[in-house]
């Protein structure tokens, strides 16, 4: 049994850096076709590239626009992702915008879009980027896991409306990854200690996350929709 993706067409969102640029890799030397998606500006990639902020109403609208012209789009990664950490009385307003825009309007802006796609060629995978913090929460994460407790109903309510058309969709849950929104989050201070707490041993590697993603993506995965899957080394108990 081999993981295949000669002949389709893969969307990543957030696929420049991290766990996204991973799956994109991933997807990429499986035979995938691979859009991607940042916020900069970049030239000489190996990928179709979109530069789109999602925090920014009229970048989302053009990104969209320009998504609805393609006549294939297989798979969809909702991997683009912020997190932004204080506590509730000292969050703005403006981190809630931004959060929930990136975190949440953007993966439902994009599977309207796409699941029209994917519905006339009555084939599609959807994964969404999800967290632990999508099953448990902690001090400070207020915006964040909202967002990622979020991502899961959107999941589910998308399962049930497009599982008939050949479309399966589900999300993973990473635990403490090693990239950059992780490093910025905790810390080597704080990465060090949550490593103590992680049952592995080990924080995860964009790898770990990617090889799960992919098989969700792909045509292995014939009959799961609507889940979440976790993937933490352990470290949640749900
Ligand atoms: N790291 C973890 O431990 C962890 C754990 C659980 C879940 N997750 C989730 O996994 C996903 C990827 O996380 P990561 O750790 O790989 O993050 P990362 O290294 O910080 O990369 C974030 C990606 O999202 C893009 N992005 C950032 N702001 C954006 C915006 N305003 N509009 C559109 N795209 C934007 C970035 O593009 P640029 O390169 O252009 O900035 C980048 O490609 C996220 O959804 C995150 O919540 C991460």
């Amino acid at each position: 049994m081999k993981i295949d993706f000669r002949g389709k067409t893969a969307l990543v969102t957030g696929g420049t850096r991290g766990i996204g640029k991973r799956i994109a890799e991933d997807l990429k030397s499986a035979g995938a076709r691979v859009i991607v998606t940042g916020t900069k500006a970049k030239s000489g990639l190996k990928f179709k590239y979109y530069k789109v902020d999602f925090t920014d109403p009229d970048s989302t609208d053009r990104f969209i626009k320009e998504l609805k012209g393609h006549k294939r789009i297989d798979i969809c990664i909702n991997n683009a992702g912020i997190s932004r950490i204080d506590n509730i009385e000292k969050t703005k307003v403006k981190d809630w915008d931004d959060i929930v825009a990136v975190n949440l309007k953007a993966p439902f802006l994009i599977t309207r879009a796409i699941s029209k796609i994917m519905k006339k060629n009555r084939y599609g995978r959807i994964v969404n980027i999800s967290s632990i913090y999508g099953h448990i929460s902690k001090a400070k994460r207020s915006i964040y896991s909202t967002t990622k407790f979020g991502i899961r109903g959107l999941t589910v309510a998308a399962s049930n409306e497009l599982a008939k058309y050949g479309i399966l969709v589900n999300s993973v849950s990473p635990g403490f990854v090693d990239t950059d929104m992780t490093r910025k989050i905790l810390g080597a201070k704080g990465m060090k200690k949550v490593k103590g707490q992680i049952p592995a041993g080990r924080l995860a590697t964009p790898k770990d996350i990617s090889t799960l993603v992919l098989f969700l993506a792909s045509d292995l995965n014939t009959y799961i929709t609507g889940k979440d899957i976790i993937a933490d080394g352990g470290y949640v108990d749900v």
